[in-house]
């Protein structure tokens, strides 16, 4: 097994030019408004690139990490947690999870949410329907009117080939199954495929209703539409500032 050291030099660094700076200025202020030491809070952590910069800035930003634990949504979050000193704890410990930091492939004007661009929409759908607080960070680009984004969808791959059928006769949506550059199908951390499904939300207006219509075809895992609200959006600027909108 290789040692952390060597892992440590293959964690990316990936928030696009030009948020970097707003990405770091955010965490900063997400770690002070959110992570109360003397509470012994139990911290979800998100996966993707802006929860990887929150958990970066906990390294030196949370003076005492006995005092917290964090549950991981992927094994890429927690390798960073890891990395940056963090206590690690396991899926017993979701039901007391009090904030959780997230990212967002892209957010609607209502605030729904299309997640799983890097494949963690389970976990993630999880800890967010235990946090208390539920903040997610995301580029300004990614904030639009309706969704344009295709849905990642989770899939057994026993189903695969009827949740496909049934995307397209029933649900109107153009289900595509991801890939890996080497050509092999890409497998989730459960076992399961994913279909990046587009469907025309000019034309759909209850985002919960397609997110629980997609959920109840027998063998889909999970929606990676995501329409609990999250209690602040962090919007990162181009220009390094940011703004927090609580809805
Ligand atoms: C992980 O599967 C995703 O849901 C991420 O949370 C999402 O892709 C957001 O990533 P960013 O950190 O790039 O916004």
């Amino acid at each position: 097994m290789s040692k952390m050291s060597d892992i440590e030099t293959q964690l990316k660094n990936w928030i696009p030019s030009p948020f970097q700076d707003a990405a770091k200025n955010l965490a900063k202020d997400a770690i002070k408004q959110f992570v109360k030491q003397e509470n012994n809070q139990v911290i979800g952590l998100g996966s993707g690139p802006m929860a990887t910069e929150i958990v970066r800035e906990m390294k030196d930003g949370v003076k005492n990490k006995k005092t917290i634990e964090c549950i991981a949504t992927s094994f890429q979050i927690k390798l960073e947690a890891q990395y940056s000193g963090l206590k690690v704890v396991d899926e017993s410990r979701i039901p007391e999870i009090d904030v959780v930091f997230d990212g967002a492939d892209e957010i609607d004007s209502k605030y729904n949410m299309i997640k799983g661009g890097g494949g963690a929409l389970l976990k993630e759908k999880i800890v967010h329907l235990a946090a208390k607080k539920v903040v997610i960070a995301a580029e300004s680009k990614k904030f639009a009117e309706t969704f344009s984004w295709p849905v990642p969808i989770e899939v057994s791959p026993f189903a695969v080939s009827i949740v496909i059928k049934e995307l397209e006769q029933k649900a109107e949506g153009r289900p595509k199954l991801r890939m890996l550059n080497e050509g092999y199908p890409y497998v989730t951390e459960n076992g399961n495929f994913i279909l990046d499904t587009g469907f025309d939300f000019s034309a759909t207006n209850d985002i919960r209703k397609k997110e629980v219509e997609l959920k109840s075809i027998p063998g889909v895992v999970e929606v990676g539409l995501f329409t609990r609200h999250a209690n602040v959006y962090y919007k990162a600027n181009a220009d390094g500032s940011f703004e927090t909108i609580e809805v």
